[in-house]
């Protein structure tokens, strides 16, 4: 056979090949995770979508990794299955043939989460794969802590900034009259720091022995509990800013120092903190924060107001 007619045949083949598999009853088996990204203590529902043709439903599994934790079987009594473990909770009053809804979701869900679609009497199988996304977001904005109301050109600025911890963690940074602060002027947290890493570590920890750990139910508790200790509101993340001011500090004749947060897309704050001189008054404690809007209305204020004096005198 010369290799053009083999190379026909081959395709042919193949052709042939799709040809069954599309006859042979399943089509766009698709999983669908709402939220994909969801926050620690809410619930996810995971749809899995698929097209039946000329073979009924045999059944319907959902895993977790390697682990089914639901399945649904038309032919069997009860038709629904739900796995007992103590990682997950499904929702069995808003589960059925399609989706299954997962309350209170824990970073140790975090991962892939499959539905495995078979039909019978042929046994075809598909399956579809999505990962889940577990965050924790703190409420609130970023706080920042001045040592002083007050600095002079020569003295050093020393201020915290700080948000309660976040998973992921959290980007933070200082500005000062919008510009950028130099890194070297800038530190972690110290006080907090030790817990916080003995916290992520404990965290890393259970995704990696997740697999092994979900035979040993008891031990899997522990580990969860041993995070939702660490995970409480106490510990915070965030920056620590000393640095030496210089009289160009003072170009605009205040310092209005910024702190900025963001995780991810998820979550993007600021607060800022006007300080004074010793001529000048700080103006008096006012921390303005992200929502911008009152400002934006000011300016249209401004405009407004100038453009009437404006019509007034032009008259
Ligand atoms: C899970 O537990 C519930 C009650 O706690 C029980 O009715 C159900 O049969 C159990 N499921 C499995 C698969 O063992
Ligand atoms: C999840 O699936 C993707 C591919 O779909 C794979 O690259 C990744 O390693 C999987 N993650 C885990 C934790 O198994
Ligand atoms: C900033 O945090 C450090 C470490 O916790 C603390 O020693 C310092 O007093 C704080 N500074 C301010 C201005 O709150």
């Amino acid at each position: 056979m010369d290799s053009a007619m083999s190379k026909l045949l081959l395709i042919y083949c193949i052709i042939f090949a799709l040809a069954i598999i599309d006859v042979k009853g399943l089509k766009n088996v698709k999983l669908e995770v709402t939220p994909e990204v969801v926050e620690q203590g809410q619930e996810a529902i995971l749809r899995c979508s698929y097209e039946l043709e000329d073979e009924p439903l045999y059944s319907l599994k959902f895993y977790r990794g390697e682990h089914e934790f639901y399945r649904y079987s038309p032919n069997e009594r009860p038709q629904t299955k739900i796995f007992n473990f103590t990682w997950i909770e499904v929702d069995a009053s808003r589960s059925s043939e399609s989706q299954v809804t997962i309350r209170k979701v824990d970073f140790i869900l975090k991962g892939n989460f499959s539905c495995e679609v078979t039909t019978n009497p042929s046994y075809t199988t598909m399956t579809s794969t999505k990962s889940l996304t577990v965050v924790s977001v703190p409420r609130g904005k970023p706080v920042i802590a001045s040592e002083r109301k007050r600095y002079e050109p020569g003295e050093t600025l020393r201020a915290n900034c700080s948000i309660p911890l976040s998973r992921p963690a959290a980007r933070i940074f200082f500005t000062l009259n919008d510009d950028a602060i130099n890194n070297i002027y800038v530190q972690n947290l110290k006080s907090n720091q030790q817990k916080l890493q003995s916290s992520r570590s404990s965290t890393d920890l259970n995704s990696i022995t997740l697999t092994r750990s979900l035979m040993n139910d008891g031990q899997q508790q522990q580990q969860q509990q041993q995070y939702r200790q660490t995970s409480s509101e106490d510990l915070l993340q965030g920056i620590e800013l000393s640095m030496p001011l210089q009289t160009f500090h003072y170009r605009s004749g205040q310092l209005n120092l910024r702190c900025r947060a963001k995780i991810a897309d998820i979550y993007d704050e600021w607060s800022e903190l006007q300080l004074g001189t010793r001529l000048r008054e700080p103006v008096p404690e006012r921390v303005r924060s992200s929502r911008a809007s009152s400002q934006y209305h000011n300016a249209i204020c401004s405009i407004l107001l100038g453009l009437s004096i404006l019509l007034f005198y032009s008259r």
